[in-house]
């Protein structure tokens, strides 16, 4: 142990995907003599199954810091977040902040984390879609031009921050962290059994999920899904956990009860990420605009329609299952997958459920480099 004690290290988490990435390294990092993580919940996501259900299912304890910023628009979620930050940082400061994924509050920590010169490291960096229409995408570019480490998931995501002139040395590639998630909560995932509380074991089903606002917030966009999503589910059942934007703007453009009414089809309230994952394993099919629905479908070889124009996650269409598609062309697509007989897996390098260990191993190195430990 250094003479400061334990380091203190920030692990930011603020909405449904960016629980799964940190669960997994609190718990490495937890068992490390040289730190202490803390956990900061930004309060981005705030309804009990949108986050609280998954820190219970990923082992997780109450957060020790909770920001409370809620619901807003981007600049007033972002400028709510680092106002909160700051405050916490300058009351007891970290040695270290981890921020994860693309969301509002990771750009608006690793701002905060910059601007009072606190080493801050981004965990999924590198990831472009090209597209900065999209709110994720002006969060990666602006997290990774700051951030003093970068740990990135897979070679692309190495060649992007190198194309933007990025040292190498602020680089590391450690693999994909949502999938230690997976491999750790496997046990309770087998054991949870969703599909038969559903009464969808005897037959194949498919799994849908839509949030973006490209696909929610426009009502031709979104009619055009449920239009093909009705004439998928003419053939396979569909489970339609809806995430709480959806369900707004399904009600505004009065589309919910065309789903509601479709037999074939079960709307469900947002899931836990155990129960999420259980029906996950089994089904035949997922149709989604999610970022870690593609990977989490590419490590189990199961079909993936992306209704994207772009991914940042290209290594699934290239080595894994997933398949952009636009809204007009998902009925077809999901009728070609199902014809298809389901192969093996093909998991992409260092997918291999060890990232944690990996990152705590690169954080010590570091922390040793600096003279923290
Ligand atoms: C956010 C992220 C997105 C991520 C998604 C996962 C940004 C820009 N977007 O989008 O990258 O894929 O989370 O879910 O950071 N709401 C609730 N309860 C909640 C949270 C939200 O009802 O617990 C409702 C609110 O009405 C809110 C809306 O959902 O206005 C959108 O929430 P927000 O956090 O702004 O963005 P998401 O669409 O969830």
């Amino acid at each position: 142990m250094g003479r400061r004690g334990p380091l203190k290290v920030d692990l930011v988490a603020a909405a449904r995907p960016n629980f799964m990435k940190i669960a997994p390294l609190f718990h490495v990092l937890g068992a490390q003599p040289w730190c202490s993580p803390r956990i900061v919940h930004t309060g981005q996501h705030y309804d009990a199954n949108m986050s609280g259900a998954f820190f219970s299912d990923l082992g997780l304890p109450e957060p020790d810091v909770n920001l409370g910023v809620g619901s807003g628009t981007h600049a007033a979620q972002t400028g709510g977040v680092m106002l909160a930050y700051e405050q916490i940082c300058l009351n007891q400061a970290p040695d270290w902040i981890v921020v994860v994924g693309d969301v509002n509050s990771t750009m608006a920590c690793a701002l905060v984390g910059a601007k009072q010169h606190i080493p801050t490291v981004h965990l999924e960096a590198g990831l472009r879609s090209g597209d900065r229409r999209m709110p994720e995408e002006i969060n990666r570019i602006v997290t990774d031009a700051l951030a003093d480490l970068l740990w990135t998931p897979s070679p692309d995501a190495d060649e992007n921050l190198r194309a933007e002139g990025i040292p190498l040395e602020r680089i590391e590639r450690i693999g994909n962290i949502m999938l230690d998630s997976f491999e750790l909560m496997l046990p309770k995932i087998r054991a949870r059994q969703m599909p038969a509380t559903l009464g969808l074991e005897r037959a194949p089903y498919g799994i849908v999920t839509l949030h973006r606002p490209s696909n929610v917030d426009d009502c031709e966009q979104l009619g055009r899904l449920v239009d093909q999503l009705c004439r998928v589910a003419d053939e396979l059942a569909l489970v339609f956990p809806v995430h709480p934007r959806t369900r707004k703007q399904l009600a505004a453009f009065a589309l919910e009860a065309k789903l509601a009414d479709q037999p074939g089809i079960t709307l469900l309230e947002p899931l836990s990420y155990v129960d999420f994952m259980s029906l996950l394993v089994d089904c035949a099919l997922a149709i989604t605009d999610s970022g870690g629905l593609q990977e989490e479908t590419t490590y189990l070889g199961i079909p993936c329609i992306t209704v994207r124009d772009n991914t940042e996650r290209p290594i699934t269409l290239v080595e894994g299952t997933n398949r952009l598609a636009k809204a007009g062309e998902v009925g077809q697509l999901a009728f070609t997958a199902m014809a298809q007989a389901r192969g093996d897996a093909q998991r992409p390098a260092l997918w291999d459920g060890h990232t944690a260990e990996r990152a705590a191993a690169s954080l010590e190195s570091h922390s040793r480099r600096l003279g923290f430990i």
